[in-house]
């Protein structure tokens, strides 16, 4: 097991290079189920989530092999059609997998993701809409079993906006008689980048970005060739950084267009953020400088609740009192008794946080719980005035490429070490 030991304190300065997006490529990889052939996909980043995904998709039978941020993925013939609890137990986004080989195969049988850490995260709506689609559910010893001859077209209203199950409903329908409509569909620039990745293969959608997504059914589709977008989730955790740490960080290959509402609350809060050399340019402001700002965490186009860790430990040391909303999962606070313990002020009530700003953060040891929480305590390190070690950084590797690498490359003193 590894730790992370982080000496807080310096300012951060230079030039960090976002990695490919974790929730675009993850998709985009269960997507090569759909066709037979060598699909290439380009700027992967290098996680952990990935590896686990490609050691799905060999569980299934495809041939998967990396070569530096490139991945080519064989689907010529997939020999099993299941998704194994011991694997996706460990990563709930493997329930990726159920669309495409219902689409393709007219079966899946996927193990139930049960819960985790941020919460309950059922996938009713997922199953919801393949049996609106025709597809026949059943549930055996935790796993579901969807059957269908051929999908059918229909139209999908879900009564929650879900990534992946907007993501899961796509690839589903690309192959169903007939057209199928999503409404209420998750508008997030990942599901945009699976949209462009399948009609790239040859699907027939319309509408990806916006809450209505049409696909019209084909017979074939050829292998896929996409490069992934950058990840706007390692962007805002990098804005932070600089932020609190009152530096100044070009972040390069990013979209900021896909961080609006997250620029905006950051530049609210008294961060200077400008678009520079296709990036974005952050300079924190001074020490005692950073104003108290509320955030609510909505789905795409507003603020993201991936970004509320990352955001609350700035509002840990602003100039009065802040308050954060979680509205898309049920515990997602378990960052803040970590950061309490770092001298941070903060109350929660349901799904508020009261956040009073003090002087300052102080290093201590803490545990990471989940994979943005895990983020937030290296933010809070790198402010915090002495030593901290963060231990679980498992949670982090499964998210953020050689965040360690970045950081010390901006000036930060971190290390991974063997405890
Ligand atoms: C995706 O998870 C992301 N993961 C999450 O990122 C992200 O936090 C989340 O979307 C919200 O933006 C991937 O894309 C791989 P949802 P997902 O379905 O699709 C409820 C990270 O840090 N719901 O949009 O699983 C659900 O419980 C991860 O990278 C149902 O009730 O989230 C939640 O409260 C963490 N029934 C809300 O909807 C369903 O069938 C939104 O969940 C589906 C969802």
């Amino acid at each position: 097991m590894y730790k992370l030991l982080v000496n807080g304190g310096k300012r951060l300065a230079g030039v960090v290079e976002i990695s490919g997006a974790k929730n675009a490529a993850l998709p985009i990889m269960t997507a090569a189920i759909l066709s037979k052939g060598v699909s290439t996909i380009y700027n992967i980043p290098d996680l952990k989530d990935i590896r686990t995904m490609s050691e799905m998709l060999r569980i299934l039978g495809a041939g998967v092999s990396i070569e530096g941020n490139s991945m080519t993925i064989n689907t010529e013939d997939l020999s099993s059609k299941e998704a194994p609890y011991e694997l996706v137990k460990t990563m709930r986004a493997s329930v990726l997998t159920l669309g495409p080989l219902v689409a393709r195969f007219g079966y899946a049988k996927v193990s139930l993701p049960g819960g985790c850490a941020i919460g309950a995260r059922p996938i009713n709506l997922h199953l919801m809409g393949l049996e609106k689609m025709g597809a026949d559910i059943s549930l055996s010893q935790g796993y579901v079993i969807a059957t269908a001859k051929r999908l059918s077209g229909a139209t999908i209203c879900f009564d929650l906006i879900t990534v992946t199950g907007t993501e899961n409903m796509m690839m589903a329908a690309v192959y169903a008689k007939g057209k199928t409509v999503l409404e209420n569909a998750a508008r997030e620039p990942e599901v945009v980048d699976l949209a462009e990745a399948l009609n790239k293969m040859g699907a027939k959608i319309s509408g990806a970005g916006t809450t209505v997504i049409e696909i019209e059914g084909v017979d074939e589709l050829r292998p896929l060739n996409h490069s992934i977008i950058p990840d706007r989730i390692e962007t805002g955790t990098f804005i932070a950084m600089a932020a609190i740490t009152g530096g100044d960080v070009l972040i390069k290959g990013c979209r900021q267009d896909h961080l609006t509402s997250v620029v905006e609350k950051f530049r609210e809060s008294g961060v200077t953020i400008t678009e520079e050399a296709g990036g974005l340019r952050v300079v924190g402001p001074k020490r005692g400088m950073i104003r108290p700002t509320d955030i609510t965490t909505t789905p795409y186009p507003g603020f993201p609740t991936d970004m509320q860790a990352q955001f609350i430990v700035l509002m840990t040391v602003a100039g009065g009192v802040s308050l954060v909303k979680e509205t898309i999962f049920e515990n997602r606070f378990m960052h803040v008794a970590e950061l309490c313990r770092m001298g941070a002020n903060i109350e929660i009530e349901e799904n508020i946080a009261m956040v009073r700003g003090v002087e300052r953060l102080f290093g201590a040891p803490v545990m990471a719980t989940d994979l943005r929480a895990s983020a937030s305590l290296v933010v809070a390190a790198l402010a915090a005035e002495g030593q901290s070690v963060i231990d679980r950084i498992y949670h982090l590797d499964r998210g953020y490429e050689k965040m360690e690498d970045k950081i010390s490359k901006l000036g930060g003193d971190i290390r991974r070490i063997k405890e």
